[in-house]
């Protein structure tokens, strides 16, 4: 069985000075070093000084996003070259927040193509990612109106599939999924636990339909979408769930901390 991860994703939040203090409070929460593998994803401009304060931990970091080309006239993008140049260890792809709304309902249509990651960009920046040896940490979910047309499994299927579209099975071996019902993101709304662990082994189950068995239970699948300390004990006994992808409740270390030892 893996080592269960749990992955802080900080969002658009908190300046440098803010990220030094929360990763600072956070590592010496974990000073113990629980049996988990702690990753936390910064805005890019953070990550200099997070990587420089987890040096000598076993806190990894991550970034939220990449650009699958590796230099060129790309205006605001960050390669993956780049990312390795810093030497980031992890980075999500795929997040609904990328690939449309931001899950809010207000942003105009007509802005949806700046944000919309499809799933062949997302099977871009995977190989990308994979060429200079970040481990992906693929993001999948169905919206409230696919769960409520019965489509879970489809969504997730076609998902999976795509982004996975070419990728060798030994590549998968350190390999991240996170389900992440969109519905249950920053909205408080939690997916039941049993239901999460019930799309988890789903997800697994779909990457053995494109690999192998061994590589598909070597992925560590994560639930994410309103993960707290109430919910995390829960939700990481499930069978098939590997840990979580934290929003919220990642911008607050003694919390993030507790979520991490629901993982131990
Ligand atoms: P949340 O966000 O924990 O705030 O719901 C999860 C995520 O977006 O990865």
């Amino acid at each position: 069985m893996p080592t269960k991860l749990v992955v802080g994703n900080w969002k658009m939040n908190l300046s440098v000075a803010q990220a030094s203090a929360l990763v600072t409070a956070l590592t010496d929460d974990l000073s113990a070093r629980p049996n988990v593998d702690v990753v936390v994803c910064p805005p890019y401009l953070s990550i200099p000084r997070v990587k420089e304060l987890t040096r000598n931990t076993h806190v990894k970091v991550g970034a939220q996003d990449v650009f699958w080309v590796e230099e060129g006239a790309f205006t605001g993008q960050v390669s993956s070259k780049m990312l390795h140049d810093q030497c980031v260890d992890y980075c999500l792809v795929g997040h609904s927040e990328t690939r449309g709304k931001f899950g809010k309902l207000e942003v105009p249509e007509s802005t949806i193509g700046f944000f919309a990651e499809t799933d062949e960009t997302v099977n871009l920046k995977i190989k990308a990612l994979l060429y200079y040896g970040l481990v992906p940490i693929l993001c999948v979910g169905e919206t409230l109106a696919e769960r409520e047309a019965g489509r879970t499994e489809a969504v997730i299927e076609t998902q999976v599939k795509g982004a996975l579209e070419g990728v060798e099975s030994a590549e998968l071996y350190s390999f991240v999924v996170a389900y992440e019902p969109v519905w249950a993101i920053g909205t408080g709304q939690t997916c039941e636990s049993e239901e999460a662990g019930r799309v988890c082994r789903f997800v697994r189950s779909t990457i053995a339909s494109v690999s192998s068995d061994d590589a598909a239970a070597s992925v560590r699948v994560l639930y994410g979408g309103s993960v707290k300390p109430t919910n995390s004990d829960e939700l990481f006994a499930q069978d098939g769930i590997d840990g979580g992808l934290v929003g919220g409740a990642s911008l607050e270390a003694d919390g993030f901390a507790r979520i991490v030892l629901s993982a131990s």
